[in-house]
């Protein structure tokens, strides 16, 4: 019953939440981030630091891809922050493990919500299934349908070998020049979480930036790098 109640009380929530949705005007990346950290967002608030995803918010805002694809969306706040900054006719693709760790994904009913986030001419994408498998990356391929991503933001599994099997299988689709973001990138002790150690690697041979308030903060943490 508990259960019941409280899946009546999300489920109204969203609904408020896509009559927001709905009435916002064009949006620059303050206001996307002040959105998403008000209260009237709470549903869909990003598991990162305001300041650090604003920092990734100004550069999304400033390359307006027109090609972005996210593994990993849970909540749905990046991909929402995702569509708000990107081009009005963008593809935006999510790929999500239904019950997948280090967030769990979303239930169906979520599905049109997600959908809705899209602006004018923007079409939002959602494959459910697992980043690892030739599958879901074969479905990838079929929506690009030959076009390169200008954006992937790499948000899945949390892994070393995940997260890195995602950057080497998934970069192969980026443009050159496109942009890279790498979610989680601060040391993260007593987790599975182990993306600093790939983001070692990685800024070693790329341009980066990094956006982190404080490296003991013990998570979080956003990395940027130029595709080459
Ligand atoms: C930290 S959450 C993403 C948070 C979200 N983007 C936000 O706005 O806060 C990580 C997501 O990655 C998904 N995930 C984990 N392993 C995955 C895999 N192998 N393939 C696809 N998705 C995966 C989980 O299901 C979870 O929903």
């Amino acid at each position: 019953m508990k259960k019941y109640i409280s899946k009546f009380l999300i489920k109204r929530g969203f609904k408020t939440l896509l009559k927001e949705i709905g009435n916002l005007n064009a949006m620059d990346s303050a206001e996307t981030i002040d959105f998403l950290f008000s209260k009237k967002a709470e549903l869909i608030t990003p598991w990162q630091f305001k300041e650090e995803l604003l920092q990734l918010a100004k550069q999304i805002e400033t390359m307006k891809p027109k090609i972005i694809v996210e593994i990993g969306t849970a909540n749905g706040g990046t991909l929402f922050m995702a569509a708000r900054l990107a081009s009005t006719n963008a593809l935006i693709i999510s790929i999500d493990l239904p019950g997948g760790e280090f967030g769990g994904g979303y239930p169906d009913w979520k599905i049109p919500i997600y959908k809705s986030f899209a602006r004018t001419n923007q079409n939002i994408e959602l494959i459910r299934g697992d980043s690892h498998s030739d599958q879901t990356f074969e479905k990838l391929k079929i929506l690009l349908n030959g076009r390169e991503i200008d954006y992937l933001f790499i948000y899945g599994d949390h892994t070393y070998e995940g997260a890195k099997h995602d950057f080497e299988r998934y970069r192969t689709l980026v443009k050159k020049s496109g942009k890279i973001g790498f979610h989680d990138i601060v040391v993260h002790k007593g987790s599975r979480c182990n993306v600093y150690k790939l983001w070692n690697e990685v800024k070693q041979n790329h341009d980066y930036q990094e956006f982190v308030n404080d490296w003991e903060q013990n998570c979080f943490g956003v990395g940027l790098i130029k595709n080459n």
